[in-house]
């Protein structure tokens, strides 16, 4: 077998690794290299994923934003266990994240909320995240009474669309080696500093 392919170069602290993968995917993904896999536990403890974006992240943990009333939000509300998973085709690399899911302060969630752009603002508005949605039309025609009712005025932060930060407990990289012997360096929360250990593939 090769040893070419480095192995992973475990820091100490997985937040800077974590920083440097994260820097290579933004060279090399073509699409949204910061796309991560949310699951949450449902009040029926029925797991469910989907793609979230990573807004930011540093040692406190990795935040998105979306809608505290939707299916997700309602999961998190009743078990803030959560794990994030990205996946990275072009450099075969994988990142595990167990956490704790705590909402940001009002006030990052307002910087933001203002940060977007207006159509973005309105959506917000506009979409009942994860309700029933009976045609498109009333979709449409929600975001134009928001759009009126918002004309020429500063679009407020909805209450119910805010930021999750994520706080790590667990943080696993994996990276592609010759014949399935992938490398897996995993780092588990001990107080304040992080145990750290190779798994096998
Ligand atoms: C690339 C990509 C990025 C997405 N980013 C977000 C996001 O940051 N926040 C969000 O609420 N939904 C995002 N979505 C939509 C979610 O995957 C999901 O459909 C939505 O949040 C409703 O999920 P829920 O019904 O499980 O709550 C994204 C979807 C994709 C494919």
């Amino acid at each position: 077998m090769t040893e070419k392919i480095k192995l992973i170069n475990a820091k100490e602290d997985p937040i800077i690794l974590f920083s440097e993968w994260f820097e290579e995917a933004k060279q090399k993904e073509i699409n949204v290299p910061n796309a991560m896999n949310l699951s949450t536990i449902s009040e029926s403890l029925m797991p469910s994923s989907r793609i979230v974006l990573l807004k930011s992240f540093d040692n406190n943990g990795f935040v998105f934003y979306t809608n505290v009333e939707s299916k997700k939000g309602n999961s998190i509300n009743f078990n803030p266990q959560v794990s994030l998973n990205f996946y990275w085709k072009s450099l075969l690399r994988q990142i595990r994240i167990e956490g704790i899911a705590k909402l940001v302060a009002n006030k990052e969630a307002d910087e933001y909320f203002e940060s977007r752009p207006e159509g973005s603002k309105i959506g917000a508005w506009a979409s009942d995240q994860s309700s029933e949605l009976k045609t498109r039309e009333e979709l449409i025609n929600k975001i134009k009474k928001y759009t009126e009712k918002y004309k020429k005025k500063t679009i407020p932060r909805p209450l119910y669309w805010t930021g999750f930060r994520v706080e790590p407990l667990l943080i696993e990289f994996w990276q592609d080696m010759p014949f399935r012997l992938h490398d897996r360096v995993e780092y588990k929360k001990n107080k304040n500093s992080w145990l750290i250990k190779r798994l096998y593939p």
